[in-house]
């Protein structure tokens, strides 16, 4: 048997981190969506317990490191069922950039896995299997738009963003998620984003409320260690872009417009100033 699932990048509309936790995780407050740029994984059954994984990038591990083949595993251990998979990763979502892609690979695969052995899971138990995976895993169970609180894990489902084009552009470096929360101090935080107020643009679908919104304390902490997401948020704004915001730990900078025609234009300015840039839609819509 064979299955292929779609594996979408997301993006924070808003990060807001509360507290610093005893387990050394941070609470998080965070509206996220999806976008229209995927990975696609290929899975076969395997008669046997054994998992191997290939990938399309020589930039993610191919062996029991990668996230998709731990979700395969835990899966396994869980249900202690008796098959196995043969996992293709065809990526095109840039790694290591704050957009999730690890993640929502290991997601996919949960769903995959899933139907491929019928083992009859609903999602909110895939998301409670993927949240010891990744702390973003559970929102890529479901897709969509959704309030993230706890560490991410505990989600509110909300109405997708108005209509838009997404510009991505990923400068050359990846970054680690664990080294920019490493670095963040709750307590010096000048600037939370107003949570609320993106959760009530989303309701009213008022796109102009949602680029007034738009907030990531992480920002000013990547930023520090890499001065050029600055240089790419200021050259997205300059290039056209209605509202422009730094997604997750980063590096990948994200700009929002209407037109396709101007999404467009912000790409050609941005090529050859940084390691990747995509336009592509606001899913869910
Ligand atoms: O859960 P995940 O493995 O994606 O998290 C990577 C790292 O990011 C964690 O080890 C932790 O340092 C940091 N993190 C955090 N608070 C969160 C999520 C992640 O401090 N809510």
């Amino acid at each position: 048997m064979y299955t292929s699932e779609k594996a979408p990048a997301k993006i924070n509309l808003t990060l807001d981190a509360l507290r610093k936790r005893p387990d050394g995780y941070h609470d998080l407050e965070m509206v996220m969506t999806t976008v229209d740029l995927a990975d696609r994984i290929d899975l076969m059954d395997l008669p046997y317990s054994g998992i191997t994984l290939e990938s399309t990038s020589g930039l993610v591990p191919q062996d029991e490191r990668n996230l998709a083949y731990l979700a395969a595993k835990l899966l396994q251990q869980k249900t202690g069922i008796d098959r196995g998979v043969n996992i293709k990763i065809y990526k095109h979502i840039p790694v290591a950039a704050g957009l999730a892609g690890g993640s929502s690979d290991a997601a996919a695969t949960l769903r995959g896995c899933n139907r491929l052995w019928n083992l009859g899971l609903s999602l909110e138990e895939l998301a409670e299997i993927g949240a010891e995976i990744g702390s973003d895993v559970p929102f890529c169970i479901y897709g969509d738009t959704a309030i993230a609180e706890g560490r991410g894990e505990i989600l509110t489902p909300i109405i997708s963003p108005p209509s838009c084009w997404v510009v991505l552009a990923k400068p050359t470096h990846g970054v680690s998620t664990g080294d920019v929360f490493g670095k963040l101090q709750v307590g010096e935080i000048t600037t939370h984003p107003d949570t609320r107020a993106m959760i009530d643009a989303l309701q009213t679908g008022s796109y102009e409320n949602v680029i007034s919104n738009l907030g990531n304390v992480l920002e000013p902490v990547t930023i520090g260690l890499y001065p050029e997401v600055y240089k790419i948020k200021q050259k997205m704004e300059q290039f056209g872009a209605d509202g422009v915001l730094m997604s997750g730990s980063g590096p990948t900078v994200f700009g929002l417009v209407r037109k396709e025609s101007r999404a467009k234009r912000i790409v050609n300015g941005l090529r050859g100033f940084c390691d990747q840039v995509f336009a592509v839609r606001m899913l869910g819509v």
